[in-house]
């Protein structure tokens, strides 16, 4: 299966609407807009979809709608121009306490909406990386109907990796990845599972790149720290571009 390698930037609590329309004018004059995907603040997502580019949420509710203060439905997020959101980051887990029932009543949103859901899975250090994917996968997308899930896409987000500088190395990212497919074979089928993109995500970085890229099982990346700079997003999507397995 040939992927193209995506590089998702996740801007987390990051950049104003300004800030915003400053960092896509720059990226914009070396990437086409079809190459760049961010997921912004919910406040920013209109602005930024307005460049043409590929723009997601970061989080959206467990419900549709309804007396949930504070919290934006897939549907609205939809409305203001997303085409993908995040679902279940290790910020929202380990950080807001979402639990995997409310995982899974997001992707089921993020489905009813046509939300693409990039579901983050991963585990925290010292926890064996088999059982919490398997856990995490299960809980998220069993007995969901395949052809529902034609969209989604799966970040393996090691928690010790997110924000430390300290990367999972290719060969551990190739592992991992490889696993989510035998779960994803035992959920649906081989063939489902052989087209879902996985993406590895934790430190990510302009140095790293090429290597976890090179490897067959890692078909993009979902990048923090290193999304937030125009000069380095280009280099990201450059180095992504150059790559294709
Ligand atoms: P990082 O964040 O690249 O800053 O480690 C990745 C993420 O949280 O998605």
């Amino acid at each position: 299966m040939a992927f193209m390698k995506r590089v998702i930037g996740n801007w987390k609590m990051h950049k104003t609407v300004p800030e915003t329309k400053k960092f896509l004018e720059e990226v914009l004059q070396t990437l086409p807009p079809k190459e760049v995907y961010l997921a912004v603040p919910f406040t920013a997502i209109a602005a930024a979809a307005s460049f043409g580019i590929h723009v997601g949420s970061q989080n959206i509710a467990a419900a549709a709608e309804g007396p949930f203060t504070g919290e934006i439905a897939a549907r609205m997020v939809k409305d203001v121009g997303a085409a993908f959101s995040l679902i279940g980051h290790s910020e929202r887990r380990h950080v807001f306490g979402e639990k995997e029932g409310d995982v899974r009543c997001k992707i089921l949103q993020a489905i009813e909406q046509t939300l693409t859901p990039v579901l983050c899975v991963g585990e925290k250090l010292g926890e064996d990386f088999k059982e919490v994917l398997k856990r995490q996968l299960s809980s998220a997308l069993e007995n969901i109907e395949v052809g529902k899930l034609s969209a989604l896409m799966i970040a393996y987000e090691p928690v010790w990796a997110i924000g430390t500088g300290k990367s999972a190395s290719p060969d551990d990212a190739a592992k991992a990845h490889a696993f989510c497919r035998e779960i994803l074979t035992d959920l649906f089928d081989s063939n489902f599972a052989a087209h879902v993109p996985l993406l590895y995500g934790g430190s990510v970085s302009v140095d790293n790149l090429p290597s976890l890229l090179a490897c067959s099982q890692v078909n993009g990346v979902l990048v923090g720290g290193a999304s937030l700079v125009p000069a380095t997003f280009v280099k990201l999507a450059q180095i992504a571009r150059a790559v294709v397995s």
